[in-house]
């Protein structure tokens, strides 16, 4: 008998499948139970009638939630049944019975989050969580799929790094061997910027990481990025890319992962929205529309969740922001010729108030310039001198940008917190389980 997946059933409608999984859920209704597995890729309502299956019937009568079972039986149409099938039961095999002294602690009803939080590691095998997962991986695949085919290659940047990327004040310290400091990275865009150089265009994807004291649904102290960098670009050759990036990751997941983002009860008809272009706004006219909407901003001022949230749901799809003042962006921005007061970057905001989910610009590319951003910035030049050799030996104009994995998988989930969309959560006051 063919072992099955779930998500699979109505393809093997009328014939004799096996389950591998584990019981999710049960009720009796006279001499007739209904079981309900999980094995993973979605559930399943099983039948058995005492009568006619009495060892199939006994094996499962009083059987704890969460116990492990091989189950053999036909797959029958069921349009009363989630998924539309049924299984009709012959056979149980009990892998694992979970003692009734100690019962599974994740019931059905609903528990709190911290209670949640700290059993992370069964959380995970609630349908919806799985199926968050299922979506994070989808992304993950689309998101490649998109940079392979714009001719980036993938290029691993390092995870211990010796100097700031993003700002001192987020850096986690380690102790590396004997009496050197390292720190863990932040973003992997210098590594980029000398791999460009020598590629032309390339992506990393990995963990990043931030000691973000910022206590927020948006924030891991752990995340990953998706982060392109090219030789010869400039901003605007980044917006594209960007919304284009977007764009495919999030069509991608509704085509692939429909059945999941119904399990999560998304409008879809929201995620089908978003597609190119995206509307732009310079920071000035963004700070004008906040204005505009009562908000206290004023020119000089970065954007929080609330002017982000305003920002965003002025339109049906993400929203870029440019040219942002140059004194509240990184030291690393080329200055906006025209207005060197003004940096060459770029945000994208997503919709529904989910807020950043890229950052990114033109890179300095004088050396000379760059040398001053980082006196000014306080940072310390003998660790970059492997950075300014990128300015020393043939500079051109460069770009890039970081995309955030956990933003926008939240986004397309529409989960309340980003820390559902990552298996194991890492913020400012949990790293455990
Ligand atoms: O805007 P950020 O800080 O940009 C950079 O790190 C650039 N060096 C990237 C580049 O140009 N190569 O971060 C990029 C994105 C944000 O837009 C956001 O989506 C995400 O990373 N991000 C976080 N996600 C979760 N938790 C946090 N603490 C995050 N901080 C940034
Ligand atoms: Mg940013």
């Amino acid at each position: 008998m063919a072992v099955v997946t779930i998500e699979r059933v109505a393809e093997h409608k009328d014939q004799d499948v096996t389950i591998q999984g584990w019981l999710y859920n049960q009720r009796e209704s006279g001499k007739l139970l209904f079981p309900i597995f999980r094995d993973g890729t979605g559930v399943l309502q099983g039948v058995v009638s005492q009568k006619e299956q009495p060892e199939a019937f006994a094996a499962l009568r009083g059987l704890t939630q969460e116990s492990s079972v091989i189950v053999k039986g036909r797959i029958r149409s069921e349009p009363r049944a989630p998924g539309g099938c049924e299984l009709g039961i012959t056979h149980v095999e009990v892998v694992q019975r979970v003692s009734e002294s100690e019962p599974y602690p994740i019931q059905l009803k609903e528990h709190g989050v911290d209670f949640l939080l700290d059993r992370r590691h069964l959380w995970i095998r609630t349908p919806r969580q799985a199926a968050i997962l299922r979506i994070r991986a989808a992304a993950i695949a689309a998101a490649r799929e998109f940079m392979d085919g714009q001719g980036y290659t993938l290029t691993d940047t390092p995870i211990f790094t010796p100097a700031a990327c993003e700002g001192t004040t987020t850096l986690f310290e380690v102790q590396y061997v004997d009496e050197q400091k390292a720190y863990l990275t932040q973003s992997g865009q210098l590594y980029l910027e000398a791999l460009a150089a020598a590629l032309g265009k390339v992506y990393c994807f990995g963990p990043t990481f931030r000691a973000e004291k910022s206590k927020t649904r948006r924030h891991l102290t752990e995340f990953w990025m998706l982060e392109p960098e090219a030789a010869y670009a400039h901003l605007e050759d980044m917006m594209v890319l960007g919304e284009g990036l977007i764009s495919h990751v999030v069509q991608s997941v509704v085509y692939k992962r429909r059945r999941e983002l119904e399990t999560l009860k998304r409008d879809v008809a929201k995620l089908e929205a978003v597609r190119p272009p995206f509307p732009r706004l310079t920071y000035d006219e963004a700070v004008a529309i906040l204005q505009k909407h009562g908000n206290p901003a004023k020119w000089g001022d970065d954007f929080g969740g609330d002017e982000e949230t305003i920002l965003s749901s002025q339109f049906d799809r993400p929203v870029m922001i440019h040219r942002y003042p140059a004194a509240i962006k990184a030291f690393y921005m080329e200055p906006d010729p025209v207005r060197p007061e003004l940096a060459l970057g770029f945000d994208v905001l997503a919709s529904e108030g989910y807020g950043e989910i890229i950052g990114g610009g033109e890179r300095v590319s004088s050396y000379d310039l760059l040398v001053k951003r980082l006196r000014e910035n306080k940072l310390p030049e003998e660790a970059f001198q492997w950075y300014l050799d990128l300015r020393r030996y043939g500079s051109v104009p460069h770009a890039g940008f970081g995309l955030g994995l956990e933003r926008t998988v939240a986004w397309i989930c529409g989960t309340e917190h980003i820390r559902e969309v990552i298996p194991f959560p890492r913020m400012i006051y949990r790293v455990y389980p």
